[in-house]
């Protein structure tokens, strides 16, 4: 495959640290990004921090420092949590980088000039945490906005409107009758009933409710909706520019495929829409919208204090590594559903996935090879691709494949782990040790064969979710290699000496959760 490949993220608030939430996202778009590299040399990453309107005015005006300041100590701390999970992002963007509020107030001018804005007195209920107006039937019984539990204020302005009306029938129309461009489908439904009501949107506030943003070009009384400044940013971090688009723009947009959470779904799918509409811009090939984390089964808020940093995960497991996370994070949930982090869970699943599963085949069959062959493989050793092990490697390459094709993440890790099984079960079935016992030695020899030629296989595929495992794995096999799917051809490991006694290590520790829970005791 030669063609490119663009992924975006959503874009975080910068009004906060990041938390598992935000890391679940990057992380399975992270896992998408590397399996694509697999396939293609051309894909490309982009991720960012959303750093302007007015939750970031007002957490920075009650902490007493600006919002750039505030913006500066947030976003150096998300640098630090994707590094750490080893978010192998191609750009991240911030939105009050020059270039970007340059490209902003370009395309805010060609929507007027469009006849796609106008101006008009409106009365309505704001709600901050969304940072848009909400419709009062979508309110609770109580008055409060159904995401935030707050009161929205209510605001009357003189804004300037998009005409998203205009836009109802043609964006229906394209969720209709393009079938991969809502993922999972299921939520088409939902959106098309949500299409049914909309309104045109406001897409500025005055300056004296919201300082903190973009101003609109020449009206030095409105800043630009955060949310129109916030789309954005998927075409101005890659050079789009009314006069001038960039090489890189023109080859890289249409996204492939945008990564955001359920609640932002309206977002990209209608209002995105249509700006790119107004633009003359074609459209994403796919919205793939994942769900939601949750904490022992509660949403994680501030003010119920179950907000769980990437980092306390680690730091509570003493992983030095982030493999263990961002495996389970990635499989945490069936596609578009939500799911649920627990400490009790997540060491369950890493134990008995990666420790048992993975890590115990491979050290118990390389212990074999130095046992009964010196750790030496044989020529007659080696299987060809019509063994049973090497068709099932086949099969799980394919379904690999095609889960990716439609962001299945959780699914197609499930496909690696459930060859894993396979293989295991192979190995008690075949018992190598009894062969050896009975002195059937190329018996025993082709069945340990079998056993490594597929760890390799299994190396490659989990390097998405475990790139430091499948390093390990590989090292542990003697082979070097650069992860790509082309390398997914049985009979990678020669007639060679692999390894010896003192080289057989680990590639995963169980995980001690009575450890991990005195220690975040601090006991
Ligand atoms: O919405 N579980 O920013 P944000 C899963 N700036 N995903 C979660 C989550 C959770 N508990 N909490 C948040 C915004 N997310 C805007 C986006 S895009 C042009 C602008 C996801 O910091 C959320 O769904 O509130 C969203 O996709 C991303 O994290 C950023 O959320
Ligand atoms: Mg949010």
């Amino acid at each position: 495959m030669t063609e490119k490949f663009y992924l975006t993220t959503a874009i975080d608030y910068v009004n906060g640290a990041p938390h598992i939430g935000h890391a679940y996202e990057k992380i399975l778009s992270d896992v998408i990004i590397r399996h694509k590299r697999q396939l293609t040399d051309k894909a490309y990453m982009l991720t960012g921090t959303d750093e302007h309107g007015i939750k970031i005015q007002k957490t920075a005006s009650a902490k007493g420092i600006t919002p750039k300041e505030l913006c500066d100590e947030n976003f150096s701390k998300f640098e630090k949590a994707w590094a750490e999970l080893e978010i192998s992002y191609d750009q991240i963007i911030r939105t009050t980088d020059e270039k970007h509020r340059k490209v902003v107030k370009q395309i805010f001018k060609k929507l007027l000039e469009n006849g796609d804005i106008y101006k008009h007195s409106y009365t309505g209920l704001y709600c901050s945490g969304c940072e848009c107006f909400l419709n009062p039937k979508d309110l609770t019984e109580d008055g409060l906005c159904p995401d935030h539990m707050k009161k929205p204020e209510e605001v009357t302005e003189e804004n300037y409107f998009f005409r998203l009306s205009n836009y109802k029938e043609k964006i229906a129309d394209y969720i209709k009758s393009h079938e991969d461009f809502i993922l999972p489908s299921s939520r088409v439904n939902e959106l098309l009933n949500q299409l049914k009501d909309i309104e045109d949107i406001s897409v500025s506030r005055t300056k004296a409710s919201v300082e903190w943003g973009i101003g609109v070009p020449d009206d030095i009384e409105q800043t630009i909706y955060v949310w129109i400044d916030a789309l954005s940013n998927y075409i101005t971090a890659i050079g789009y520019d009314i006069e001038n688009p960039s090489e890189q723009f023109k080859e890289l947009w249409p996204a492939n495929v945008q990564v955001i959470g359920k609640d932002i779904i309206k977002f990209h799918s209608i209002y995105w829409i249509a700006i790119l509409m107004s633009l003359g811009l074609p459209l994403p090939k796919t919205i793939y919208a994942h769900g939601w984390i949750t904490i022992d089964q509660s949403k994680m808020s501030k003010s119920l204090g179950n907000v769980i940093a990437p980092h306390d995960v680690l730091e509570a497991f003493n992983l030095e590594k982030p493999d263990a996370f961002r495996y389970y994070m990635a499989c945490a949930a069936q596609t578009g559903k939500d799911g649920n982090y627990s400490d009790e869970d997540f060491k369950e699943k890493v134990n008995a996935d990666l420790a048992n599963n993975i890590g115990n085949l491979l050290n118990r069959t390389l212990n074999m090879l130095v046992k009964y062959f010196d750790g030496e493989i044989k020529t007659e050793f080696i299987s060809d691709n019509t063994s049973k092990i090497a068709i099932l490697a086949a099969n799980t390459k394919t379904q690999v494949i095609e889960r990716f094709n439609k962001y299945e993440i959780a699914e197609a890790g499930n496909a690696i782990v459930s060859f894993a099984d396979s293989v295991n079960k192979y190995v008690t079935d075949n018992a190598p040790w009894t062969l050896a016992k009975e002195e059937k030695m190329l018996e025993c020899g082709q069945v340990i064969y079998n056993v490594l030629e597929a760890m390799r296989h299994i190396a490659i595929m989990l390097y998405p979710y475990c790139p430091n495992i499948a390093k390990d794995i590989m090292t542990q096999l003697n082979k070097e290699s650069n992860f790509k799917y082309d390398e997914l051809v049985w009979g990678g490991i020669k007639a060679e000496k692999i390894t010896e006694k003192e080289k057989i290590t680990p590639v995963f520790l169980r995980l001690d959760s009575e450890f991990a829970q005195d220690k975040k005791k601090g006991k």
